[in-house]
């Protein structure tokens, strides 16, 4: 996995959304190095990573986390993940419980694809591999004062949505819709959670982030105001605040082998 790292303290691996890459993570890595190691993969087939040939599926991209961490030598992370990132960080959970020392969940949902959701996905993954981008998803990821006001983000959503390679988008978004209810997951997590949602996010709406904290054993719940689907870069010193509050709760920790 081609993974782009900052700082020293605290692993937290952070994982992007769809269809970007660990670019999205720039101001996370400026802002959170201080006190944490920042460690932000491309999912498989976004940024430099390789698509690989398995089937589509979360697991896949969380056995490439446990890999990565592997690779790193840590046996434990704080691992956040927002959106798509969420969903793998919720495998990550499912399949590799002893991995996480903390999770953080921004802008994503614990439930399935209903079967007409799952059926969308599969019209998109046939369109990009028609040849079709996703620009049009644009103004859905944002929020409605991004949109009107922070003009720099938009342009920077818009280059990272338009570079993201088509197989890679259609096989994640085949991934997404074969993904499992993750309830049950969050129910049995025995390590400390911070839910992030945004107030104008439209694709998944505060009261996902609700019932994800309700699920979780031990988890807060912070709602960012004037922000969408894209916290982390459209509200960055706000997201940083509060995952740096977090990660100091988790303090004194070591992820690293003796
Ligand atoms: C994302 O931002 O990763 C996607 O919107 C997630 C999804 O399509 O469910």
């Amino acid at each position: 996995m081609y993974t782009r790292t900052a700082g020293t303290g605290v692993p937290l691996v952070l994982l992007h959304a769809f269809p970007l890459s660990s670019a999205m993570w720039l101001a996370q890595r400026g802002g959170l190095a201080a006190g944490a190691h920042v460690i932000t993969p491309d999912l498989r087939g976004f940024g430099g990573s390789r698509l690989g040939d398995d089937e589509p599926s979360v697991d896949a991209m969380a056995d490439d986390v446990a890999e990565l961490l592997d690779t790193l030598g840590l046996e434990r992370a704080v691992v956040g993940g927002l959106s798509m990132g969420g969903y793998v960080a919720m495998a990550l959970a499912r399949r590799h419980p002893g991995r996480l020392s903390g999770v953080i969940l921004a802008n994503t949902k614990a439930s399935a694809d209903t079967p007409e959701a799952a059926a969308n996905r599969e019209t998109i993954a046939q369109r990009l591999l028609d040849g079709g981008d996703l620009l049009d998803t644009v103004p859905n990821l944002l929020g409605s004062t991004s949109l009107e006001r922070r003009g720099m983000v938009v342009g920077r959503v818009r280059g990272l949505v338009g570079s993201a390679p088509a197989p890679a988008a259609a096989w994640a978004q085949r991934a997404m819709a074969a993904r499992p209810d993750s309830f049950d997951t969050l129910r049995g997590l025995n390590v400390p959670a911070l839910v992030i949602a945004g107030d104008e996010d439209k694709i998944t709406p505060v009261g996902d982030a609700e019932a994800m904290t309700k699920a979780l054993p031990d988890a807060r719940l912070v709602v960012i105001g004037h922000t969408g689907h894209l916290s982390a870069i459209e509200t960055p010193e706000t997201f940083n605040r509060e995952v740096a509050g977090f990660l100091a709760e988790q303090i004194p920790f070591s992820g690293s082998r003796p």
